[in-house]
């Protein structure tokens, strides 16, 4: 008679030396088998862990029998009586104290070898691991991610719930909602022509939905950006998308850090202490080069050009001249830094964009500290004005930038970071959070010669700014606040724009013209015609909550079929050339020939 594999008694990572002399019924997948003098030893595995199960040769001889044919990843039921391991515990495996005499045996699904093994450790390449996923993600550190996801976004729901605020969807199958990145767009089939954008947030919708009066809204939801993919950007994400009327920012962060709190109590069982710390943008900028800065580690930029104005070294004396920084960043612990290292990290700028990073290192001159190596001889007579300003000792490496303040900051972020690594300097369980405020309203692209909003254009001016907007508009700050951990941004929002008129100018600052605006965001602009609560909110960027919690290394380590760089899904295939017959239904053509 078939063993009922419906009515299982346990899961396979459960028993321990109370169950002993239990009769038990346990089903999963053999994570490993091996015949050992005359019996055969099951691994047999779900998501919750594995325990032994041994076949004796005095026990049922077909289920023996079928037990010495099984092969890894063959799905089966067993019965049997649980029995304590005596002396031999395995203390590898939670349920090492016991094992499970198999008295049956059933096969429920046999197994083709799989690519790679079922293992937390892999040497399976990605591209092979995302082609089957569904074995990826039956690997144990893969099954522990999801169920951390799980954990993390049933709490920021249960969270806001609690909180009052209301979960209500928002279309798919809509129009532009501009968050900086293109759009994904869907062609319509009845007015042929015309395209759906997907929404890169519901960000319009949630402003209409305090328009319309609900105060408090939450939902958790996919968003669309069709952007340039690193490893922590997906084309499609999952945000917690959140809106609240008759706020201030402060009103807005301190909830959000309620939030905060209850992930890392839930998932970590780690007690973060609010208020969380605020740094103006401006301060990140000139600390850490980056407006998210990882707090967790020193090597902090300093500012050195005016000690460097004079000298006879032209990289320093152009950039001081033109309006442009010299900055540094020094790092103890010489040994580590070799020349390979250093000229690695020249090339490392090199590629992405600079010229390289000028060094010294510094050393115990007659009459105080002294330069060697790299730029030593142009700076050499500063020696003893830079060692005071930065701090340098013997020993130290200093890493010298010098150019356009944005560069500097661009590129000694990297130097920073990098740094950090190889020095290793990053502590292993140390989370900190903070709050990024005072976010500059706009960004002036030099290549486009136009503004960008540094945000998105529904974020409220500061109120004392507001007459910048006409007069310096590269001085005005946004009532926007970013929530950093660990250098990553989790989550970014803002006070928005509640009168009509403060929007048109906004826009017009953008280089969006009336018309334009009218034709783009009428919805909105129209909405705040009728009786705008002041509201606000922020969207957190689920996966990376649960990237940074997991300390895995890629958002598609935490997303369950993810894309890959060039936004391809392994396992399907999409995005895949569609029948002609289709493209007529849409009246389109294609005129790129199918991509391999
Ligand atoms: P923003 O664009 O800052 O703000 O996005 C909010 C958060 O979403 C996450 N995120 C991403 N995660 C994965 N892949 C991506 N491509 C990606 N892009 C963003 C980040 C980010 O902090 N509507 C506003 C929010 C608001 O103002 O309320 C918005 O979407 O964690």
């Amino acid at each position: 008679m078939a063993i009922p594999y419906n009515k299982r008694t346990h899961q396979c990572g459960e028993l321990r030396a109370p169950q002993v002399g239990q009769k038990v019924r346990l089903a999963g997948w053999v994570d490993s088998y091996r015949d050992h003098g005359g019996m055969a030893f099951i691994d047999l595995r779900d998501y919750t862990g594995i325990t032994q199960v041994r076949f004796n040769p005095e026990g049922n001889a077909a289920a023996l029998e079928l037990a010495r044919s099984l092969r890894t990843e063959d799905v089966i039921v067993i019965e049997g009586t649980v029995v304590s391991r005596g002396t031999n515990i395995n203390p590898r495996i939670p349920t090492g104290e016991i094992e499970v005499i198999g008295e049956a045996l059933d096969l429920l699904s046999k197994a083709e070898p799989p690519p790679f093994e079922i293992s937390d450790r892999t040497d399976a390449s990605e591209e092979l691991r995302l082609k089957h996923r569904y074995l990826d993600l039956r690997r144990p550190v893969m099954q522990r991610v999801f169920r951390m996801r799980h954990v993390i976004a049933k709490t920021i729901r249960d969270y806001f719930d609690a909180n009052g605020f209301v979960e209500i969807e928002t279309p798919f199958l809509t129009k532009s909602t501009p968050e900086g990145a293109r759009d994904y767009l869907v062609p319509s089939r009845v007015r042929q022509g015309s395209f759906y954008a997907l929404p890169q947030s519901p960000q319009i919708f949630k402003q209409l939905f305090m328009v319309a009066g609900f105060e408090r809204y939450a939902q958790i939801v996919r968003c669309f950006r069709d952007e340039d993919l690193r490893a922590d950007r997906q084309p499609e994400f999952t945000q917690l998308d959140m809106e609240m009327s008759f706020v201030q920012a402060d009103d807005v962060m301190t909830m959000v850090e309620g939030c905060a709190k209850a992930i890392f109590r839930n998932a970590l069982g780690i007690d973060v202490r609010t208020p969380l710390p605020r740094m103006t943008y401006q301060e990140a900028m000139d600390r850490f080069g980056i407006d998210r800065p990882d707090t967790r580690f020193g090597l902090e930029l300093q500012d050195v050009t005016d000690l460097v104005r004079g000298v006879e070294f032209a990289p320093f004396k152009e950039a001081a001249a033109s309006g442009g920084v010299v900055k540094c960043i020094v790092a103890s612990g010489g040994e580590a830094l070799t020349r390979k290292v250093t000229d690695g990290l020249t090339e490392e700028i090199k590629g992405i964009g600079g010229v390289g990073v000028p060094i010294v290192k510094v050393a115990a001159g007659d009459a105080g500290p002294a330069f060697s190596t790299g730029i030593a001889k142009h700076v050499e007579p500063l020696a003893s004005a830079i060692c005071t300003r930065t701090g340098a000792k013997p020993g130290d490496t200093i890493f010298f930038m010098p150019g356009a303040y944005d560069e500097v900051c661009k590129y000694l972020h990297h130097v920073r970071t990098r740094l950090a690594e190889i020095l290793k300097l990053i502590p292993e369980n140390r989370w900190d959070l903070l709050w990024v405020v005072d976010f500059p309203m706009m960004t002036y692209d030099p290549e486009e010669k136009r503004w960008f909003s540094t945000h998105h254009p529904f974020t409220a001016p500061m109120d004392e700014d507001i007459p910048l907007l006409d007069t310096e508009p590269n001085k005005a700050r946004s009532k926007a606040y970013d929530l950093v951990l660990n250098g990553t941004e989790m989550a970014g929002g803002s006070i928005r724009i509640h009168q009509r008129d403060v929007q048109a100018r906004v826009f017009n600052l953008l280089g969006i013209s009336d018309e334009e605006a009218q034709l783009k965001f009428s919805f909105l602009l129209d909405g705040l015609k009728y009786g705008a609560p002041p509201h606000g909110g922020i969207a957190f960027g689920l996966d990376r909550w649960v990237m940074v919690l997991t300390k895995m290394p890629s958002l598609r380590d935490v997303v369950a079929f993810p894309k890959t760089q060039r936004a391809v899904c392994l396992l399907t295939g999409a995005p895949t050339p569609v029948a002609a017959k289709q493209l007529d239904e849409l009246a389109l053509i294609s005129k790129a020939p199918p991509a391999i």
